[in-house]
């Protein structure tokens, strides 16, 4: 923190994070009307229901959810008064819908506590269903470690549909969608809430076969809970693959998908500008880095705001730690930086053989592309650069876009900027 103290911020005005539920968050954040516009028509168009929100990868998803949210609970814009999800649901493979309903309930009922503070605990309905979140947490753990509870139920829990999930002994998934929809009704009757939302993230890393499977096995608990917004935050194309897959699925769904797509440069600008003014605690503090650096990354990473964010922190802890008496980084000097901490991080990457750089740097060149270019990198088929492919978006030094049906790739920003021909 001191870094950005003596530059003249009581914060960094470049924090990757994303904006919370909050204030602050509300403040920092650029417009996205027309998809604000439409998420709003959407929670009033129905008591409850699933929405999906895509886009890139930290293009601003949670921001700008967490920001809906704080309009919801703020009522602003005859938005609902729905209790916020603080932090969201993390769902990972294999599927498992017991510790789905658990993650749910939990956070829930956290967020309910930080808004009621210690008139929580005088309600006794409530303290009942803490208990119960508690119990389940232990069963599950010792489920887990292949402990037996004395005295559990266990066993096997259908969850609409044909398959079958082991759950814990102890709570079963059914006692959890039933405390979620008690606690649904004493919000409602007790605390003047008209329901609650519920972030499901990192649809980004599940397969496509895990999503479906999750709207299989979760179908019920989405459709028939009420008043429960579920959002669904998920890479760009997963909704169209869910239309092919299942569209079973697809149709759950309230409306469309809300496609968040990289804010544009100018707003960018806006965002720094705006966090400049709010975060420094001297007039005449100056950006630490030039604007054309932040542009330089804004292109590289085809306006990923997080990365953008994150470079330029790196970038000026490290100039500020080596050179702590110095002033604003100059442009030279900063993306000299920039490169040497790219560099040190594909050094990382000690799994790479010769050729495997050789193809990579042929793709930082080469932009996007997709697996039928082949020939551009000297290879026989679109199999043996889908070999690479896989490997390089395992390592993260590759990102892959939908475009319609149609895949593409591009290299990840540290790639760009080590490759950069200046
Ligand atoms: N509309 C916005 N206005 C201002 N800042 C924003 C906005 N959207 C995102 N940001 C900033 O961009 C960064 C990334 O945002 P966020 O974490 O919301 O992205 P994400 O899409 O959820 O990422 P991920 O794919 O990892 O989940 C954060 O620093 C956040 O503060
Ligand atoms: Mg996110």
């Amino acid at each position: 923190m001191q870094i950005w103290e003596k530059m003249g911020f009581r914060d960094n005005p470049y924090d990757k994070d994303s904006l919370e539920v909050s204030e602050q968050g509300s403040n920092l954040f650029i417009d996205r009307d027309s998809e604000s516009k439409y998420f709003q028509t959407v929670l009033s168009s129905a008591s409850g229901g699933l929405v999906m929100v895509e886009g890139d990868v930290g293009v601003g998803k949670t921001s700008f959810i967490n920001i809906q949210q704080y309009q919801s609970l703020k009522k602003k814009d005859d938005m609902p008064y729905l209790l916020p999800c603080f932090e969201t649901v993390e769902i990972c493979e294999p599927i498992d819908t017991f510790q789905i309903l658990l993650s749910v309930l939990s956070h829930c009922f956290q967020a309910l506590e930080s808004i009621l503070k210690d008139e929580i605990k005088k309600d006794d309905r409530l303290n009942e269903i803490s208990r119960l979140i508690g119990q389940s947490i232990l069963s599950s753990l010792s489920w887990q470690a292949g402990v037996s509870i004395p005295g559990g139920a266990g066993g096997s829990v259908g969850l609409g549909s044909t398959k079958t999930q082991t759950v814990p002994a102890g709570v079963s998934a059914q006692i959890l969608i039933n405390a979620l929809d008690n606690m649904q009704k004493i919000i409602r009757e007790k605390y003047g809430f008209e329901g609650v939302y519920v972030l499901l993230n990192n649809l980004n890393v599940i397969s496509d076969s895990g999503i479906v499977a999750l709207f299989d096995r979760m179908r019920d608990i989405f459709v028939k809970r009420k008043n429960f917004w579920w959002i669904l935050l998920a890479r760009k194309g997963i909704f169209s693959m869910m239309e092919r897959e299942s569209s079973r699925a697809s149709e759950m769904f309230n409306g469309e998908p809300i496609v968040l797509a990289p804010l544009p440069w100018p707003e960018i600008e806006r965002a720094i500008d705006l966090r400049i003014k709010y975060f420094r605690t001297r007039e005449d503090a100056e950006p630490p880095v030039p604007i054309e650096i932040v542009h330089l990354l804004y292109d590289i990473s085809k306006g990923e705001i997080r990365y953008i964010f994150k470079r330029i922190t790196d970038l000026v802890i490290n100039f500020k730690s080596k050179y702590p008496s110095t002033g604003a980084i100059n442009y030279d000097e900063a993306l000299l930086t920039l490169r040497q901490l790219a560099a040190e991080r594909l050094k990382e990457q000690r799994s790479l053989s010769k050729t495997d750089w050789v193809v990579l740097e042929k793709m930082a060149d080469a932009g996007e592309f997709r697996p039928k270019d082949f020939q551009w990198f000297g290879l026989k088929s679109a199999q043996s650069l889908n070999k690479y492919i896989q490997k390089f978006l395992e390592l993260n030094l590759l990102y892959r876009f939908e475009e319609g049906k149609a895949s593409i790739y591009r290299c990840a920003g540290d790639v760009k900027l080590y490759y950069q021909k200046k």
